[in-house]
């Protein structure tokens, strides 16, 4: 099956997009035949500095590979290197009805905050429909809070085959939700909007000091604790053993046990966790060069599909002749 997802390079990324997104995005490997890509012209939409926008990509880049990206397998590629997408984009725009992307909760959202929008965010789902149809895309792995994208990127295929014939695949969405919702340090969700963030690969002394930090309550050592509601024990339940675990969960009922106590065991155990993955994106480091180059081999196989879904949709709306 073709899976298809992408993710923007806006910023490090941190334990909650791997526990949540990646590591699942990573396991269809074994099985599927992953398109995997850096969305550039999305990240577009909040204006970076150009300076960080190439930066961030290739920090994206890195640590994907660095988590286990297998280079050979997976299509891996910039989003900005397949160009062909942004027409598309453009096709489909013409089929898609303002009242589709007027009711986008994502955007909606970003209002809501005070963002004032520019056409790119509002259009940002038409784009990200592109992207998806112009591969072929099967099956796109996404966290709940893109469903919505899937649904209307489906919505404007059937438009688009509607008017114009059989030409675009309609893909399925694949809700990731093996793990629950991460929690940040002070008990929120995970996210860099709230400056609450594990960053995966920071440095070692500094993911001891913030998990020293998590928030909980003010239960006295010797009383019993309900592990159910432990922002320590939620994180411990990412990397710990289930035996172990187990433990925890019988110690913090029984009384007795400092909240302390765990976080050091959890700052061990996350370190430890991530510490391959560490090692390899040093090695990686060392060579932007060769991340280039995996990006623009990517790039290639990509555009190769991309040219000849373009072809057919230029050639479906009357452009082709
Ligand atoms: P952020 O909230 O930090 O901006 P993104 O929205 O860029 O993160 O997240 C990319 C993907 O990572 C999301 O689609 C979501 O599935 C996953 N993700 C992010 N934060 C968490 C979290 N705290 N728990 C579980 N999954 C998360
Ligand atoms: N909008 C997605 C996000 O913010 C990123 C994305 C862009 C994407 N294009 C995509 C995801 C296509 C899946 C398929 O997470």
């Amino acid at each position: 099956m073709r899976v298809l997802s992408g993710i923007q390079p806006s910023g490090r990324l941190h334990i909650g997009n791997y526990f949540g997104a990646m590591r699942q995005q990573l396991a269809f490997q074994a099985e599927h035949d992953c398109f995997y890509f850096i969305a550039d012209y999305h990240a577009l939409t909040s204006n970076p500095a150009p300076e960080e926008v190439a930066r961030r990509t290739i920090e994206v880049a890195i640590d994907y590979i660095a988590l286990g990206l297998d280079t050979d397998r997976t299509v891996f590629w910039r989003q900005s290197d397949v160009p062909e997408v942004t027409e598309l984009t453009w096709l489909l725009s013409c089929v898609t009805p303002m009242g589709l992307l007027q009711r986008c909760t994502s955007y909606k959202d970003k209002v809501a905050q005070g963002i004032s929008p520019n056409h790119g965010l509002f259009a940002y789902p038409v784009l990200q429909a592109a992207d998806i149809l112009i591969f072929n895309s099967e099956l796109v792995p996404v966290g709940a809070d893109q469903k919505q994208h899937i649904e209307v990127t489906r919505d404007i295929a059937i438009r688009f085959n509607n008017n114009y014939g059989e030409i675009l695949t309609l893909p399925k969405e694949y809700i990731i939700e093996s793990v629950a919702v991460v929690p940040g340090l002070d008990g929120r969700k995970m996210s860099k909007s709230y400056g609450n963030t594990i960053e995966i690969f920071e440095a070692e002394e500094s993911i001891r000091r913030k998990i020293m930090k998590i928030v909980t309550d003010s239960t006295p050592v010797e009383d019993p604790k309900d592990p159910e509601k432990c922002n320590v024990l939620a994180l411990l339940r990412l990397v710990a053993s289930a035996d172990e675990l187990a433990d925890w969960e019988r110690r913090y009922r029984q009384g007795g046990v400092g909240y302390g106590q765990a976080k050091k065991r959890l700052a061990e155990l996350m370190i430890e966790y991530f510490r391959p993955f560490r090692e390899k994106r040093a090695e990686l480091e060392r060579d932007v060069g060769r991340i280039k180059q995996i990006l623009e081999a990517g790039a290639e196989r990509a555009r190769a599909i991309a040219r000849k879904t373009l072809a057919r949709a230029r050639q479906a709306v009357g452009l082709g002749a």
